[in-house]
């Protein structure tokens, strides 16, 4: 319902300005800011969502959604690893245009879009060099291994922290770290497009123990 309210407020100003996505590299419309857009179209939201015929329920997406496997990075398990889940909710939505292919639909001046990093999307589809997404928080504290020396805390810790944006089914997703819809803090070189606080480093303290 939410995004029914804000379609219809936003003539009005749904967002205010400076932090609304019209100002950001995801306005895609003809008046956008960014190199990707598509001339001749002037609405902003559509490109991620539609008010009716959604391929997805919630919320209201109007793009093919990947259907395929990606290959996705190890995480913990017990003493050993196992493959991340497949990325699913927002995260699954971010891909529909960052998996590593061609912007499909945005001529005339198609590029591939950079594909998602903190690490590198190495091809098309490939999520293993990246930040695990799509997964629960560990019930209790991981500690450093001899790979890794970021302790994750226990999730009713990052759970109970309100700067750490969580699903509804309380996963990680890319939307953990970045906000498709504001770009408040986007620093070259130091905070990354879509960033969901000023600096890069409260989001992985928030989780993340250095020991
Ligand atoms: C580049 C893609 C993109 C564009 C453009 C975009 N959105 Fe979204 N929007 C998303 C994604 C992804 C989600 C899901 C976020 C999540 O599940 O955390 C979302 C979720 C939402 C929600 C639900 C928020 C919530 O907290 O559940 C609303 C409302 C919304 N969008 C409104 C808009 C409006 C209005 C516009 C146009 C001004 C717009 N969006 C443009 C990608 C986009
Ligand atoms: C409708 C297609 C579309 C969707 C869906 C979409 N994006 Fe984007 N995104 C773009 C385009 C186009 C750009 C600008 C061109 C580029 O940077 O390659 C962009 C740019 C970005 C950038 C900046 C890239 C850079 O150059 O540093 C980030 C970060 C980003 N998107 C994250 C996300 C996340 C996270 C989601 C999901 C919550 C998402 N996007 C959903 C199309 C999309
Ligand atoms: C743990 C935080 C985190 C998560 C989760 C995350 N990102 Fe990012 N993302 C970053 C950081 C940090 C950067 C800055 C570049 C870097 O350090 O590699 C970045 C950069 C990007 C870029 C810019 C291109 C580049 O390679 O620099 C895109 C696009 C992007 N992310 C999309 C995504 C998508 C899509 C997802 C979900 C599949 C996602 N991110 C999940 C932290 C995250
Ligand atoms: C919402 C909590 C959360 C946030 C925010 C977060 N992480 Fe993580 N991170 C995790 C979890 C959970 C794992 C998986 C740990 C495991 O292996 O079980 C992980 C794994 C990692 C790994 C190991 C990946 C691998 O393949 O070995 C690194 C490195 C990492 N995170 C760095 C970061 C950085 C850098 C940031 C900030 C840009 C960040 N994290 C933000 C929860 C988080």
């Amino acid at each position: 319902m939410r995004l029914a309210t804000c379609f219809l407020l936003l003539a009005s100003g749904c967002w205010a300005q400076g932090t609304s996505v019209v100002h950001t590299v995801h306005n895609l419309s003809a008046f956008g800011p960014g190199e990707v857009k598509v001339l001749g179209e002037k609405e902003v939201c559509k490109f991620c969502h539609v008010p009716h015929s959604a391929t997805v329920s919630a919320p209201l997406w109007g793009r093919p959604v990947p259907q395929g496997q990606f290959r996705v990075p190890e995480v913990s398990a017990g003493r050993g690893k196992v493959p991340a889940p497949q990325p699913d909710g927002a995260s699954r939505l971010c891909l529909s245009c960052h998996d590593g292919s061609v912007a499909q639909g945005f001529s005339p001046s198609a590029k591939t879009l950079k594909a998602f990093s903190a690490g590198g999307l190495r091809e098309k589809g490939d999520l293993s060099g990246s930040h695990p997404v799509s997964i629960p928080l560990p019930e209790s504290s991981v500690g450093p291994d001899e790979e890794r020396d970021m302790g994750v805390k226990a999730r009713a810790v990052i759970a109970a922290d309100p700067t750490v944006r969580l699903d509804k089914d309380g996963k990680l997703q890319c939307t953990t770290c970045h906000d498709p819809h504001a770009d408040p803090y986007y620093q070259p070189g130091v905070v990354p497009h879509f960033w969901v606080r000023p600096t890069v480093d409260e989001v992985c303290l928030a989780c993340h123990e250095l020991r």
